[in-house]
Protein backbone atom coordinates (compact mmCIF):
# COMPACT_ATOMS: atom_id res chain seq x y z
CA UNK A 1 0.00 0.00 0.00
CA UNK A 2 1.29 3.48 -0.49
CA UNK A 3 1.16 6.73 1.58
CA UNK A 4 -2.05 8.10 0.12
CA UNK A 5 -3.98 4.49 1.15
CA UNK A 6 -2.22 4.83 4.49
CA UNK A 7 -3.61 8.54 5.16
CA UNK A 8 -6.97 7.72 3.57
CA UNK A 9 -7.11 4.60 6.14
CA UNK A 10 -6.40 6.11 9.45
CA UNK A 11 -8.75 8.71 8.56
CA UNK A 12 -11.71 6.64 7.69
CA UNK A 13 -11.02 4.63 10.55
CA UNK A 14 -10.57 6.99 13.17
CA UNK A 15 -6.86 6.45 13.36
CA UNK A 16 -5.36 9.54 12.73
CA UNK A 17 -6.66 13.10 11.53
CA UNK A 18 -5.00 16.20 10.40
CA UNK A 19 -4.87 18.93 12.93
CA UNK A 20 -7.84 21.80 13.15
CA UNK A 21 -9.00 19.91 9.82
CA UNK A 22 -12.07 22.42 9.90
CA UNK A 23 -10.00 25.30 9.29
CA UNK A 24 -8.35 23.55 6.29
CA UNK A 25 -5.77 22.17 8.66
CA UNK A 26 -2.60 23.06 10.41
CA UNK A 27 0.61 21.35 8.17
CA UNK A 28 2.63 18.43 10.32
CA UNK A 29 0.59 18.51 13.25
CA UNK A 30 -1.89 15.49 13.69
CA UNK A 31 -4.52 14.44 16.21
CA UNK A 32 -4.86 10.71 17.04
CA UNK A 33 -8.39 9.46 16.87
CA UNK A 34 -10.20 6.72 18.80
CA UNK A 35 -8.39 3.43 17.66
CA UNK A 36 -4.53 5.75 17.18
CA UNK A 37 -4.36 6.70 20.65
CA UNK A 38 -4.96 3.00 21.57
CA UNK A 39 -2.33 1.73 19.19
CA UNK A 40 0.02 4.64 20.10
CA UNK A 41 -0.32 4.01 24.01
CA UNK A 42 0.03 0.35 22.97
CA UNK A 43 3.29 0.94 21.59
CA UNK A 44 3.94 3.03 24.52
CA UNK A 45 3.61 0.43 26.85
CA UNK A 46 5.60 -2.06 25.11
CA UNK A 47 8.47 0.13 25.03
CA UNK A 48 8.35 1.51 28.65
CA UNK A 49 8.00 -2.27 29.90
CA UNK A 50 10.78 -3.63 27.96
CA UNK A 51 13.18 -0.56 28.75
CA UNK A 52 12.25 0.37 32.49
CA UNK A 53 10.48 -2.86 33.35
CA UNK A 54 12.52 -5.31 32.36
CA UNK A 55 15.57 -4.02 33.19
CA UNK A 56 16.34 -3.51 37.43
CA UNK A 57 18.86 -0.65 36.38
CA UNK A 58 17.17 1.59 34.44
CA UNK A 59 14.43 3.97 35.88
CA UNK A 60 11.38 6.74 34.31
CA UNK A 61 11.07 10.20 34.28
CA UNK A 62 8.36 12.63 33.11
CA UNK A 63 10.44 15.86 32.81
CA UNK A 64 8.40 19.19 31.85
CA UNK A 65 8.40 20.41 28.84
CA UNK A 66 9.99 24.02 29.04
CA UNK A 67 13.12 24.41 30.78
CA UNK A 68 15.47 26.28 31.69
CA UNK A 69 16.74 28.44 28.70
CA UNK A 70 20.38 27.52 29.58
CA UNK A 71 19.39 24.43 28.92
CA UNK A 72 19.65 24.53 25.24
CA UNK A 73 22.94 26.67 25.49
CA UNK A 74 24.46 24.02 27.03
CA UNK A 75 23.33 21.29 24.57
CA UNK A 76 24.35 23.03 21.61
CA UNK A 77 20.81 23.50 20.39
CA UNK A 78 20.57 27.35 20.40
CA UNK A 79 23.90 27.39 18.05
CA UNK A 80 23.61 24.43 16.10
CA UNK A 81 20.46 23.12 16.28
CA UNK A 82 20.11 24.52 12.42
CA UNK A 83 19.04 23.17 8.99
CA UNK A 84 20.15 24.92 5.89
CA UNK A 85 17.27 26.92 4.50
CA UNK A 86 16.68 27.78 0.74
CA UNK A 87 13.69 29.65 -0.87
CA UNK A 88 12.62 29.67 -4.52
CA UNK A 89 11.76 33.29 -5.50
CA UNK A 90 9.21 32.73 -8.06
CA UNK A 91 7.57 30.00 -6.26
CA UNK A 92 8.09 31.51 -3.11
CA UNK A 93 8.39 27.84 -1.73
CA UNK A 94 10.87 26.71 1.04
CA UNK A 95 13.10 24.01 0.92
CA UNK A 96 16.27 22.37 3.05
CA UNK A 97 19.27 23.13 0.77
CA UNK A 98 20.82 19.62 1.91
CA UNK A 99 17.79 17.67 1.16
CA UNK A 100 17.38 19.22 -2.57
CA UNK A 101 21.20 18.09 -2.99
CA UNK A 102 20.06 14.85 -2.03
CA UNK A 103 17.22 14.57 -4.46
CA UNK A 104 19.36 15.52 -7.10
CA UNK A 105 21.26 12.02 -5.97
CA UNK A 106 18.48 10.02 -5.98
CA UNK A 107 17.86 11.03 -9.31
CA UNK A 108 20.90 9.48 -10.56
CA UNK A 109 20.20 6.79 -8.47
CA UNK A 110 16.78 6.05 -10.08
CA UNK A 111 18.93 6.26 -13.53
CA UNK A 112 21.34 3.73 -12.18
CA UNK A 113 17.87 1.34 -11.17
CA UNK A 114 16.16 1.79 -14.49
CA UNK A 115 19.53 0.31 -16.09
CA UNK A 116 19.40 -2.36 -14.15
CA UNK A 117 15.75 -3.29 -14.64
CA UNK A 118 16.34 -3.29 -18.24
CA UNK A 119 19.18 -5.55 -18.38
CA UNK A 120 17.25 -7.72 -15.92
CA UNK A 121 14.22 -7.79 -18.22
CA UNK A 122 16.79 -8.49 -21.07
CA UNK A 123 19.00 -11.54 -19.34
CA UNK A 124 16.17 -13.04 -17.78
CA UNK A 125 17.45 -15.62 -14.91
CA UNK A 126 21.23 -15.70 -15.93
CA UNK A 127 21.25 -12.01 -15.18
CA UNK A 128 24.38 -11.08 -12.32
CA UNK A 129 22.85 -7.72 -10.58
CA UNK A 130 26.08 -7.72 -8.61
CA UNK A 131 28.59 -8.15 -11.47
CA UNK A 132 26.39 -5.86 -13.47
CA UNK A 133 26.67 -2.98 -11.44
CA UNK A 134 30.65 -3.30 -10.90
CA UNK A 135 31.29 -4.02 -14.14
CA UNK A 136 29.02 -1.79 -16.60
CA UNK A 137 30.74 1.25 -17.53
CA UNK A 138 27.69 4.02 -17.42
CA UNK A 139 26.46 2.41 -13.63
CA UNK A 140 30.24 2.92 -12.70
CA UNK A 141 30.23 6.60 -13.64
CA UNK A 142 26.67 7.25 -12.20
CA UNK A 143 27.74 5.90 -8.80
CA UNK A 144 31.05 8.11 -8.83
CA UNK A 145 28.98 10.89 -9.52
CA UNK A 146 26.64 10.11 -6.78
CA UNK A 147 29.87 9.42 -4.16
CA UNK A 148 31.64 13.18 -5.19
CA UNK A 149 27.82 14.60 -4.37
CA UNK A 150 27.07 12.78 -0.99
CA UNK A 151 30.72 13.65 0.06
CA UNK A 152 30.96 17.20 -1.51
CA UNK A 153 27.44 17.61 1.03
CA UNK A 154 28.38 16.13 4.10
CA UNK A 155 31.66 18.08 4.13
CA UNK A 156 29.58 21.11 3.45
CA UNK A 157 27.54 20.48 6.55
CA UNK A 158 29.63 19.29 8.82
CA UNK A 159 31.62 22.44 8.45
CA UNK A 160 28.25 24.45 8.00
CA UNK A 161 29.23 25.33 4.88
CA UNK A 162 25.89 27.35 3.02
CA UNK A 163 27.93 29.53 0.29
CA UNK A 164 28.81 25.64 -0.94
CA UNK A 165 25.52 24.53 -0.56
CA UNK A 166 24.37 27.05 -2.76
CA UNK A 167 27.44 26.23 -5.20
CA UNK A 168 26.43 22.72 -5.87
CA UNK A 169 22.29 24.38 -6.41
CA UNK A 170 23.83 26.52 -9.17
CA UNK A 171 26.45 23.99 -10.42
CA UNK A 172 24.11 20.66 -10.42
CA UNK A 173 21.21 23.00 -12.12
CA UNK A 174 19.04 21.70 -9.23
CA UNK A 175 15.49 23.03 -9.91
CA UNK A 176 11.88 23.84 -7.58
CA UNK A 177 10.32 21.27 -7.94
CA UNK A 178 7.23 23.32 -7.90
CA UNK A 179 8.00 25.99 -10.27
CA UNK A 180 10.83 24.65 -11.88
CA UNK A 181 13.17 27.34 -11.95
CA UNK A 182 16.41 28.34 -10.66
CA UNK A 183 15.43 31.54 -9.40
CA UNK A 184 16.98 30.58 -5.86
CA UNK A 185 17.63 32.89 -3.05
CA UNK A 186 21.10 32.30 -0.81
CA UNK A 187 20.98 29.28 1.93
CA UNK A 188 20.65 30.17 5.23
CA UNK A 189 20.72 28.30 8.61
CA UNK A 190 17.42 28.14 10.32
CA UNK A 191 16.87 27.18 13.83
CA UNK A 192 14.68 24.13 14.05
CA UNK A 193 13.43 25.28 18.07
CA UNK A 194 10.08 27.24 18.65
CA UNK A 195 10.36 29.78 21.13
CA UNK A 196 7.55 31.34 23.37
CA UNK A 197 7.52 33.83 25.89
CA UNK A 198 7.54 33.85 29.72
CA UNK A 199 4.66 35.70 30.84
CA UNK A 200 6.58 37.86 33.95
CA UNK A 201 9.87 38.33 32.51
CA UNK A 202 10.44 40.66 28.88
CA UNK A 203 12.63 40.42 25.68
CA UNK A 204 15.01 38.21 25.73
CA UNK A 205 16.14 37.11 29.57
CA UNK A 206 11.99 35.47 29.10
CA UNK A 207 12.42 33.47 26.28
CA UNK A 208 11.94 30.33 26.59
CA UNK A 209 12.27 27.20 24.13
CA UNK A 210 9.96 24.59 23.33
CA UNK A 211 12.47 21.12 24.14
CA UNK A 212 13.29 19.97 20.33
CA UNK A 213 13.86 16.35 22.40
CA UNK A 214 13.09 14.58 25.63
CA UNK A 215 16.93 14.07 26.05
CA UNK A 216 18.06 17.25 28.03
CA UNK A 217 15.25 16.43 30.69
CA UNK A 218 16.91 13.21 31.30
CA UNK A 219 20.32 15.00 31.93
CA UNK A 220 19.55 17.88 34.18
CA UNK A 221 18.01 15.17 36.26
CA UNK A 222 20.79 12.89 36.58
CA UNK A 223 22.22 13.38 40.01
CA UNK A 224 19.05 13.71 41.25
CA UNK A 225 17.48 10.57 40.08
CA UNK A 226 20.68 8.67 40.58
CA UNK A 227 20.89 10.10 44.37
CA UNK A 228 16.84 9.26 45.18
CA UNK A 229 17.10 5.55 43.59
CA UNK A 230 20.60 4.52 44.85
CA UNK A 231 21.69 4.00 40.91
CA UNK A 232 24.75 3.14 40.47
CA UNK A 233 26.65 3.17 37.09
CA UNK A 234 25.74 1.51 34.45
CA UNK A 235 22.30 2.57 34.85
CA UNK A 236 19.35 4.18 32.57
CA UNK A 237 16.74 7.01 32.78
CA UNK A 238 13.80 6.77 30.52
CA UNK A 239 11.52 9.44 29.25
CA UNK A 240 8.60 9.18 26.86
CA UNK A 241 7.24 13.03 26.20
CA UNK A 242 6.38 15.39 23.65
CA UNK A 243 9.20 17.50 21.50
CA UNK A 244 8.91 20.03 19.01
CA UNK A 245 10.70 20.89 15.68
CA UNK A 246 9.76 23.93 13.23
CA UNK A 247 10.49 21.34 10.32
CA UNK A 248 11.16 23.51 7.49
CA UNK A 249 9.84 20.74 5.20
CA UNK A 250 7.30 18.23 6.98
CA UNK A 251 6.58 16.25 4.62
CA UNK A 252 5.24 12.44 4.66
CA UNK A 253 2.54 12.44 7.12
CA UNK A 254 3.49 11.65 10.56
CA UNK A 255 7.05 11.02 9.87
CA UNK A 256 8.21 14.44 9.86
CA UNK A 257 6.13 16.52 12.30
CA UNK A 258 6.33 19.95 13.93
CA UNK A 259 5.00 18.35 17.14
CA UNK A 260 5.58 14.54 17.87
CA UNK A 261 6.42 12.28 20.33
CA UNK A 262 9.99 10.54 21.53
CA UNK A 263 10.99 7.82 23.60
CA UNK A 264 14.31 8.17 24.82
CA UNK A 265 16.56 6.00 26.70
CA UNK A 266 20.24 7.68 28.46
CA UNK A 267 22.28 4.64 29.71
CA UNK A 268 25.25 6.37 31.90
CA UNK A 269 28.53 4.33 31.68
CA UNK A 270 32.04 4.26 33.07
CA UNK A 271 34.31 6.26 30.50
CA UNK A 272 35.62 4.02 28.42
CA UNK A 273 33.26 1.54 28.37
CA UNK A 274 30.96 2.77 25.99
CA UNK A 275 31.49 0.89 22.90
CA UNK A 276 30.31 -2.10 24.45
CA UNK A 277 26.87 -0.77 25.99
CA UNK A 278 26.29 0.93 22.28
CA UNK A 279 26.88 -2.78 21.26
CA UNK A 280 24.26 -3.98 23.70
CA UNK A 281 21.65 -1.15 22.82
CA UNK A 282 22.18 -1.77 19.15
CA UNK A 283 20.88 -5.51 19.08
CA UNK A 284 18.71 -5.27 22.18
CA UNK A 285 16.87 -2.46 20.06
CA UNK A 286 16.71 -4.47 17.03
CA UNK A 287 15.17 -7.61 19.01
CA UNK A 288 12.42 -4.98 20.39
CA UNK A 289 11.60 -4.26 16.95
CA UNK A 290 11.63 -8.10 15.56
CA UNK A 291 10.03 -9.17 18.19
CA UNK A 292 6.82 -7.48 16.78
CA UNK A 293 6.73 -9.85 13.73
CA UNK A 294 8.41 -7.47 11.63
CA UNK A 295 10.29 -8.63 8.64
CA UNK A 296 14.16 -8.98 9.25
CA UNK A 297 14.05 -7.13 5.70
CA UNK A 298 12.22 -4.31 6.42
CA UNK A 299 14.75 -3.37 9.25
CA UNK A 300 18.31 -2.49 8.95
CA UNK A 301 21.06 -0.76 10.55
CA UNK A 302 22.58 2.86 9.14
CA UNK A 303 26.08 3.80 10.41
CA UNK A 304 25.96 7.76 10.58
CA UNK A 305 28.47 8.81 8.14
CA UNK A 306 28.74 12.63 9.44
CA UNK A 307 28.97 12.28 13.44
CA UNK A 308 27.50 14.95 15.43
CA UNK A 309 29.72 16.93 17.38
CA UNK A 310 28.78 15.34 20.81
CA UNK A 311 28.75 11.51 19.56
CA UNK A 312 31.26 9.27 18.91
CA UNK A 313 29.70 6.66 17.10
CA UNK A 314 26.09 6.81 15.57
CA UNK A 315 23.77 4.55 14.28
CA UNK A 316 20.02 4.65 13.02
CA UNK A 317 17.50 1.10 12.61
CA UNK A 318 15.81 2.47 9.23
CA UNK A 319 12.70 0.78 8.45
CA UNK A 320 11.14 0.44 4.98
CA UNK A 321 8.48 3.15 4.63
CA UNK A 322 6.11 3.18 1.77
CA UNK A 323 9.14 5.73 0.31
CA UNK A 324 11.79 3.62 1.30
CA UNK A 325 14.04 2.56 4.08
CA UNK A 326 14.35 5.83 6.71
CA UNK A 327 15.19 6.34 10.03
CA UNK A 328 13.10 4.68 12.88
CA UNK A 329 15.39 5.08 16.19
CA UNK A 330 18.42 6.50 16.70
CA UNK A 331 21.69 4.92 18.84
CA UNK A 332 24.40 6.93 19.85
CA UNK A 333 27.11 7.38 21.84
CA UNK A 334 27.04 10.48 23.11
CA UNK A 335 29.91 10.56 25.46
CA UNK A 336 29.90 12.59 28.28
CA UNK A 337 29.39 16.11 25.96
CA UNK A 338 26.05 16.66 27.70
CA UNK A 339 26.71 16.29 31.29
CA UNK A 340 29.99 18.69 30.69
CA UNK A 341 28.31 21.06 29.62
CA UNK A 342 25.26 21.52 31.84
CA UNK A 343 28.08 21.21 34.23
CA UNK A 344 30.12 23.74 32.85
CA UNK A 345 26.95 26.22 32.48
CA UNK A 346 25.17 25.42 35.85
CA UNK A 347 28.45 25.59 37.94
CA UNK A 348 27.45 22.61 39.60
CA UNK A 349 28.89 19.09 39.89
CA UNK A 350 27.74 16.16 37.48
CA UNK A 351 29.70 13.33 38.37
CA UNK A 352 29.44 9.94 39.84
CA UNK A 353 31.55 8.54 42.61
CA UNK A 354 32.52 4.99 41.64
CA UNK A 355 33.10 2.87 44.49
CA UNK A 356 35.44 0.20 42.97
CA UNK A 357 37.22 2.39 41.23
CA UNK A 358 37.39 4.60 44.05
CA UNK A 359 37.17 7.70 41.95
CA UNK A 360 35.21 11.01 40.49
CA UNK A 361 34.35 10.98 37.11
CA UNK A 362 31.43 12.49 34.87
CA UNK A 363 29.55 9.25 33.26
CA UNK A 364 29.47 8.69 29.17
CA UNK A 365 26.11 8.04 27.53
CA UNK A 366 24.91 5.62 24.98
CA UNK A 367 21.22 7.06 24.06
CA UNK A 368 18.89 5.13 22.55
CA UNK A 369 16.14 7.49 20.98
CA UNK A 370 12.76 6.30 19.15
CA UNK A 371 9.91 8.64 17.67
CA UNK A 372 6.41 7.51 18.54
CA UNK A 373 4.91 8.38 15.95
CA UNK A 374 7.34 6.98 13.58
CA UNK A 375 7.09 3.80 14.73
CA UNK A 376 3.56 4.21 14.29
CA UNK A 377 3.43 4.91 11.24
CA UNK A 378 5.69 1.60 10.75
CA UNK A 379 3.41 -0.52 12.32
CA UNK A 380 0.80 1.11 10.40
CA UNK A 381 2.32 0.51 7.24
CA UNK A 382 3.94 -2.66 7.85
CA UNK A 383 0.40 -4.51 8.81
CA UNK A 384 -1.97 -2.75 6.31
CA UNK A 385 -3.32 -5.30 3.40
CA UNK A 386 -5.82 -6.03 0.62
CA UNK A 387 -6.12 -9.78 0.85
CA UNK A 388 -8.32 -12.22 -1.12
CA UNK A 389 -10.24 -13.66 1.21
CA UNK A 390 -14.05 -16.24 -0.02
CA UNK A 391 -16.75 -14.43 1.74
CA UNK A 392 -19.95 -15.92 3.16
CA UNK A 393 -21.44 -17.52 0.30
CA UNK A 394 -17.61 -18.50 -0.29
CA UNK A 395 -16.62 -16.45 -3.54
CA UNK A 396 -13.67 -14.52 -3.96
CA UNK A 397 -13.64 -11.17 -2.34
CA UNK A 398 -11.19 -8.68 -1.12
CA UNK A 399 -10.93 -7.61 2.45
CA UNK A 400 -8.57 -4.70 3.45
CA UNK A 401 -7.30 -5.86 6.78
CA UNK A 402 -4.60 -4.28 9.21
CA UNK A 403 -2.37 -7.21 10.55
CA UNK A 404 -1.04 -5.72 13.48
CA UNK A 405 0.70 -7.71 16.55
CA UNK A 406 -2.52 -8.60 18.31
CA UNK A 407 -0.47 -7.42 21.47
CA UNK A 408 -0.51 -3.69 19.87
CA UNK A 409 -4.08 -4.13 17.60
CA UNK A 410 -6.65 -1.64 19.36
CA UNK A 411 -9.34 -3.73 20.04
CA UNK A 412 -8.56 -7.33 21.15
CA UNK A 413 -11.95 -8.12 20.53
CA UNK A 414 -15.56 -7.54 19.08
CA UNK A 415 -18.74 -9.14 20.51
CA UNK A 416 -21.58 -9.59 17.82
CA UNK A 417 -25.06 -10.41 18.61
CA UNK A 418 -25.84 -12.71 15.58
CA UNK A 419 -28.84 -10.45 14.87
CA UNK A 420 -29.47 -7.28 16.40
CA UNK A 421 -33.67 -7.49 17.13
CA UNK A 422 -33.55 -10.37 19.17
CA UNK A 423 -33.63 -9.55 22.37
CA UNK A 424 -32.26 -12.90 23.80
CA UNK A 425 -29.11 -12.60 21.49
CA UNK A 426 -28.63 -9.23 22.04
CA UNK A 427 -28.63 -9.39 25.86
CA UNK A 428 -26.55 -12.41 26.21
CA UNK A 429 -24.14 -10.89 23.67
CA UNK A 430 -24.08 -8.01 26.60
CA UNK A 431 -23.33 -9.77 29.10
CA UNK A 432 -20.34 -11.19 27.36
CA UNK A 433 -19.26 -8.04 26.49
CA UNK A 434 -19.67 -6.53 30.10
CA UNK A 435 -17.73 -9.92 31.19
CA UNK A 436 -14.90 -9.10 29.19
CA UNK A 437 -14.30 -5.30 29.42
CA UNK A 438 -12.20 -5.76 32.82
CA UNK A 439 -9.82 -7.42 31.00
CA UNK A 440 -9.34 -6.30 27.56
CA UNK A 441 -10.46 -3.09 25.21
CA UNK A 442 -13.57 -4.85 23.36
CA UNK A 443 -16.23 -3.32 21.39
CA UNK A 444 -19.37 -4.48 20.50
CA UNK A 445 -21.26 -3.92 17.50
CA UNK A 446 -24.74 -4.84 16.32
CA UNK A 447 -25.27 -3.07 13.27
CA UNK A 448 -25.49 -4.56 9.85
CA UNK A 449 -24.85 -8.53 8.59
CA UNK A 450 -22.13 -10.45 10.27
CA UNK A 451 -19.45 -10.32 7.19
CA UNK A 452 -19.49 -6.50 7.30
CA UNK A 453 -19.06 -6.42 10.95
CA UNK A 454 -16.51 -8.95 10.34
CA UNK A 455 -14.91 -6.41 7.62
CA UNK A 456 -14.68 -3.20 10.09
CA UNK A 457 -12.50 -5.25 12.38
CA UNK A 458 -10.18 -6.59 10.21
CA UNK A 459 -9.94 -3.50 8.82
CA UNK A 460 -8.81 -1.64 12.26
CA UNK A 461 -6.93 -4.44 13.05
CA UNK A 462 -9.12 -7.00 15.91
CA UNK A 463 -7.67 -10.27 16.27
CA UNK A 464 -10.68 -11.99 17.48
CA UNK A 465 -14.63 -11.20 17.08
CA UNK A 466 -17.35 -13.45 18.73
CA UNK A 467 -20.28 -14.33 17.57
CA UNK A 468 -23.58 -15.06 20.11
CA UNK A 469 -25.65 -17.10 18.44
CA UNK A 470 -29.01 -19.50 19.21
CA UNK A 471 -26.55 -21.95 20.05
CA UNK A 472 -25.10 -19.72 22.65
CA UNK A 473 -28.52 -19.67 24.34
CA UNK A 474 -28.64 -23.25 24.61
CA UNK A 475 -24.63 -23.74 25.59
CA UNK A 476 -23.13 -21.21 26.89
CA UNK A 477 -20.80 -21.46 23.97
CA UNK A 478 -19.46 -19.12 21.17
CA UNK A 479 -17.77 -18.88 17.84
CA UNK A 480 -14.72 -17.23 17.95
CA UNK A 481 -12.97 -15.89 14.81
CA UNK A 482 -9.54 -15.45 14.25
CA UNK A 483 -8.50 -12.35 12.44
CA UNK A 484 -5.16 -13.78 10.34
CA UNK A 485 -6.44 -17.26 9.38
CA UNK A 486 -9.73 -16.70 9.59
CA UNK A 487 -10.52 -19.94 11.57
CA UNK A 488 -13.73 -20.35 13.19
CA UNK A 489 -13.75 -22.60 16.33
CA UNK A 490 -16.25 -22.95 19.08
CA UNK A 491 -14.99 -22.54 22.73
CA UNK A 492 -16.98 -21.93 26.23
CA UNK A 493 -17.51 -18.32 27.10
CA UNK A 494 -15.58 -18.80 30.23
CA UNK A 495 -13.04 -19.48 28.08
CA UNK A 496 -12.90 -16.40 25.88
CA UNK A 497 -10.51 -14.50 27.67
CA UNK A 498 -7.64 -17.02 28.24
CA UNK A 499 -8.62 -17.59 24.21
CA UNK A 500 -7.85 -14.27 23.73
CA UNK A 501 -5.41 -13.66 26.62
CA UNK A 502 -2.04 -15.66 24.54
CA UNK A 503 -1.74 -13.57 21.78
CA UNK A 504 -2.90 -10.27 22.99
CA UNK A 505 -0.52 -10.39 25.94
CA UNK A 506 1.79 -7.82 25.98
CA UNK A 507 4.22 -9.36 28.36
CA UNK A 508 4.65 -11.79 26.03
CA UNK A 509 6.32 -9.99 24.08
CA UNK A 510 9.05 -9.07 26.66
N1 LIG B 1 17.95 12.82 21.49
C1 LIG B 1 18.38 12.43 20.21
C2 LIG B 1 17.48 12.83 19.13
O1 LIG B 1 16.54 13.56 19.34
P1 LIG B 1 17.03 12.51 16.59
O2 LIG B 1 17.67 11.55 15.61
O3 LIG B 1 17.01 13.95 16.21
O4 LIG B 1 17.81 12.28 17.94
C3 LIG B 1 15.31 10.75 17.42
O5 LIG B 1 15.56 12.03 16.88
C4 LIG B 1 14.07 10.13 16.82
O6 LIG B 1 12.96 11.02 16.95
C5 LIG B 1 14.18 9.85 15.32
O7 LIG B 1 14.79 8.61 15.07
C6 LIG B 1 12.72 9.86 14.90
O8 LIG B 1 12.13 8.59 15.15
C7 LIG B 1 12.10 10.88 15.84
N2 LIG B 1 11.93 12.19 15.17
C8 LIG B 1 12.86 13.15 15.01
N3 LIG B 1 12.34 14.22 14.37
C9 LIG B 1 11.05 13.92 14.12
C10 LIG B 1 9.96 14.63 13.50
N4 LIG B 1 10.11 15.86 13.02
N5 LIG B 1 8.76 14.02 13.42
C11 LIG B 1 8.58 12.76 13.93
N6 LIG B 1 9.56 12.06 14.53
C12 LIG B 1 10.77 12.63 14.63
Amino acid sequence: MDIKDIISHSKEYGFIFQSSEIYDGLSAAYDYGPYGVELKNNIKQYWWKSMVQMHENIVGIDAAIFMHPKTWKASGHVDAFNDPLIDNKDSKKRYRADQLIEGYAEKIEAKIQKDVDKAKSRFGDAFDEQQFRTTNDRIIARQNEIDAVMKRLGNAMREGNMDELKTMIDEYGIVCPESGSRNWTEVRQFNLMFSTQLGNIAGEEGKLYLRPETAQGIFVNFLNVQKSTRQKIPFGIAQIGKAFRNEIVARQFIFRMREFEQMEMQFFVRPGEEMQWYEYWKEARLKWHKALGTDASKLRFHDHDNLAHYANAAVDIEFEFPFGFRELEGIHSRTDFDLSQHQELSGKKLQFFDPELNENYVPYVVETSIGCDRMFLAQLSNALQEEAVPDAEGNESTRTVLKLHPALAPVKIAVLPLLKNKEELTNAATDVFNSLKKHFNVQYDEKDAIGRRYRRQDAIGTPYCVTIDFDTLEDNSVTIRDRDTLEQVRIPIDRIADHVRVKTDINELL
